[in-house]
């Protein structure tokens, strides 16, 4: 009876080796361990045997049941195994596949405008600023009145604004300069504040070599105690000669804009001497920074503007700003 009962606990351990799946590993267990098994049925049959054989041979049975769980369990383990790399070998990535060399790679590359105001970002970063942003579709408030540029002043009709016609009650617009970002900046968060901001602005203007109705300009603003003239124009001079070069000089000329007292133009010097304009700056006026809850007593400001796309037209001498918008990759991609 042991006898038997051993080697068919022997061919159960082969039969578990091979096992396929959970349900013949199951099955197997069921067949010698369980309930109504072979085991269960020779232990009953140990009763029969005389007292002096009993011991013996109930310690081989044990054994031989010893051996038929422990095949179970690594059967078990075998199969979970074999299932975790089969889910890895569906669920696997190829990342390594390559075009076919007879295919011609085209690289994209970035226009040169972001170009452009990558590195003014960078520059700015680097000098301590954040980047700020704000919306393209702006109101009044934010386009003009908080600047300082009340509906009866002269200067409105100077921005060439395209109106959004939304009807009553706001005067919406396409904002006409990032100055209006200025305003979301001061009315978000207390000084100090040293931000630059990027973004579209848009005039009725039409396109000509020097103009586009869609362009790009910078707004700067540092808002914080004592800040001076100096300050602004130590500003733009370090700004110049990172972005152009250290031979470039720049010089500021009293000049005009409602939200600046006093206001200046700055320009950089060219290789032959001249001049060249590139924006606005000036202090920002005291209601400017009353109209965004500002104590102007206790904070001064600085402020400048220009644009991006004229930038790239003069780094890379190009005669025709509409150059950027034509989408000829012949004449985007020398950049
Ligand atoms: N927003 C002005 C424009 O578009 C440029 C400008 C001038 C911005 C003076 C400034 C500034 O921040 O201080 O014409």
């Amino acid at each position: 009876m042991i006898e038997g009962y051993e080697q068919a606990a022997a061919r159960a351990e082969e039969r578990l080796a091979a096992a396929a799946d959970l349900g013949a590993v199951s099955g197997i267990e069921r067949e010698l361990l369980g309930r109504r098994s072979l085991f269960a049925d020779a232990k009953r049959r140990l009763g029969d045997l005389d007292p002096g054989d009993r011991a013996e041979a109930g310690r081989r049975l044990n054994g031989a049941r010893a051996r038929v769980e422990a095949a179970a369990a690594a059967a078990r383990e075998r199969l979970a195994a074999a299932d975790r790399d089969d889910r890895h070998a569906a669920e696997r990535l190829d990342l390594t596949e390559r075009l076919p060399q007879t295919v011609p790679l085209r690289r994209g590359r970035l226009h040169p405008v972001t170009q452009a105001r990558d590195r003014l970002e960078d520059v700015f970063v680097g000098m301590g600023y954040t980047v700020a942003e704000g919306p393209e579709v702006e109101s009044a408030w934010y386009n003009f009145e908080a600047l300082n540029i009340p509906d009866w002043h002269p200067a409105r009709s100077s921005f060439d604004t395209i109106f959004v016609d939304l009807g009553e009650p706001e005067e919406v617009m396409l904002r006409a300069h990032t100055s209006p970002v200025q305003i979301r900046v001061m009315e978000g968060r207390k000084p100090p504040v040293y931000i630059v901001a990027p973004g579209r602005t848009f005039r009725s203007d039409t396109a000509d070599a020097t103009h586009l109705p869609a362009f790009n300009q910078i707004e700067g603003l540092a808002v914080d105690r004592n800040i001076t003239m100096g300050d602004l124009a130590g500003t733009i001079d370090e700004f110049v000669r990172a972005f152009f070069g250290r031979e470039v000089k720049s010089r500021l000329r009293p000049s005009y804009f409602p939200f600046t007292e006093p206001s200046a133009e700055f320009d950089i010097s060219r290789p032959d001497g001249s001049w060249l304009e590139l924006g606005g700056c000036g202090m920002v006026h005291p209601n400017v920074l009353r109209n965004c809850g500002i104590d102007p007593e206790q904070w001064q400001g600085f402020a400048f503007g220009f644009g991006i796309d004229r930038l790239a037209v003069m780094r890379h001498e190009i005669d025709d700003i509409r150059e950027f918008v034509n989408n000829d990759t012949r004449f985007l991609s020398q950049f």
